[in-house]
């Protein structure tokens, strides 16, 4: 498969004869850059040159932010399509140029309205590239931690099933099944409207392994949004990491307040995670909605969220919930069963408290063969009723 996708891309970039990829894109007309935009929409990854994306970029003058994997700059496309560019930093290994070319034509083939889209790359003998659509109003970090908020509660509330349905299809509808490794707020981008868009993804895959920007048993990611399995050493690491990240997002957008944690220890008595777990058990959720400064007409929906996030925090990962099962828990219309108390992790050590609990776990597995996922909801309307966010009226 790999082998077929390498030849393919190398077949792609093969000069001659120049094929539609190759073009000379800073000195093609509107409507013919139109149109070869309106092409890539549908195929793969264009290969672009450092020439170009000197252009583009005009010489790297707007710098937009810089994270673990390298700096990204703000650039266009001689139509004025608006674009971001991330140069890479790379590793020592300076000979994966198939590698990397079959990752990113792997990477450039997931489309999904909620996964910023990748127009491109740059590879050749002294840079790694990766070339974006352009997001209008940066990273969800900056309006969720802000003083000043333009944003409603409910539109982290939508932002938040975006995002769920981002990941949704990475784990699940992709051909070959894309593990995050760094879900975070900084890592789910806006567009003009304020629809998330998940950004980063198959990064881990493109970058060497050991120059991670967090070293914690060598992969990558970020404190604070790393599953507790990261800590232990051979413990296997699935793409239910990606949904305890999630989770600790969950529980920022209910608190708009930063969950860092100094390290894997529980000595943090202040832990917004733990204190919502204490109010959960206590039947005080709603209060702590309140006390977040949630107005009364979003609580029972941040009441949801807080559930939900409490479910994607299990210290077990076979526990936290698929993230299709997420979008539908998120969006209502299923009764969410109560969580299990997580964090156990929090106090003691060793592979024990990451298992399955005991009693619960079938071979199956949580999910039963037709797909549904009784173990962390019942549906409680018609899926037509959910779909269109209707609820059977209590009595
Ligand atoms: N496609 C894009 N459109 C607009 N701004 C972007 C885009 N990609 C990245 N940025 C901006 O650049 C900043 C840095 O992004 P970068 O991905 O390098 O770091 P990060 O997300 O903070 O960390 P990480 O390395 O874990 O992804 C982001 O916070 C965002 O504001
Ligand atoms: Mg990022």
């Amino acid at each position: 498969m790999r082998r077929a996708i390498v030849s393919e891309l190398r077949a792609a970039v093969a000069p001659p004869p120049p094929p539609l990829q190759v073009i000379q894109v800073w000195e093609v007309d509107g409507p013919t850059m139109e149109r070869f935009l309106r092409e890539l929409a549908q195929e793969k990854p264009v290969r672009f040159t450092a020439q170009q994306l000197c252009t583009f970029t005009e010489n790297y003058s707007t710098l937009l932010g810089c994270g673990g994997f390298g700096k990204v700059y703000k650039g266009q496309f001689p139509n004025a399509v608006k674009i971001a560019v991330k140069v890479l930093n790379r590793g020592a290994n300076r000979n994966i140029e198939e590698q990397f070319m079959a990752e990113v034509g792997t990477i450039g083939r997931t489309h999904h309205i909620n996964l910023v889209r990748l127009y491109g790359f740059c590879y050749d003998q002294f840079m790694s590239a990766l070339v974006y659509e352009f997001m209008e109003n940066g990273s969800l970090d900056k309006h969720l931690f802000s003083e000043t908020q333009v944003l409603e509660w409910e539109n982290f509330q939508e932002i938040a099933i975006g995002t769920a349905k981002g990941i949704a299809y990475l784990h699940e509808e992709c051909q070959q099944r894309i593990i995050h490794y760094d879900i975070k707020p900084g890592n789910i981008l806006l567009d003009s409207n304020f629809s998330p868009k998940v950004a980063d993804f198959g990064l881990a895959k493109l970058c060497n392994r050991d120059d991670t920007h967090v070293t914690v048993t060598g992969y990558r990611g970020t404190l604070g949004y790393l599953a507790p399995e990261f800590m232990l050493k051979n413990f296997p690491i699935t793409y239910k990491c990606d949904v305890y990240s999630f989770g600790i997002l969950l529980f920022e957008i209910v608190g708009r307040r930063k969950n860092t944690r100094a390290g894997g220890s529980g000595e943090s008595l202040d832990w917004f995670p733990k204190h919502v777990w204490e109010e959960y058990e206590k039947g005080d959720l709603m209060a702590l909605t309140e006390a977040c400064g949630i107005e009364e007409k979003d609580r029972i929906n941040a009441e949801r969220m807080a559930k939900v996030a409490l479910w994607c925090v299990q210290d077990s990962p076979e526990a936290r919930p698929p993230m299709s099962a997420v979008v539908k828990m998120l969006e209502g219309g299923v009764e969410i069963t109560p969580p299990p108390k997580p964090f156990h992790y929090l106090f003691s050590v060793g592979t024990d408290v990451l298992k399955p609990p005991s009693g619960s776990w079938s071979s199956s597995g949580y999910s039963t063969s037709d797909g549904t996922n009784t173990y962390w909801y019942k549906e409680t309307t018609t899926p037509v009723m959910s779909k269109y966010g209707i609820q059977v009226a209590s009595s």
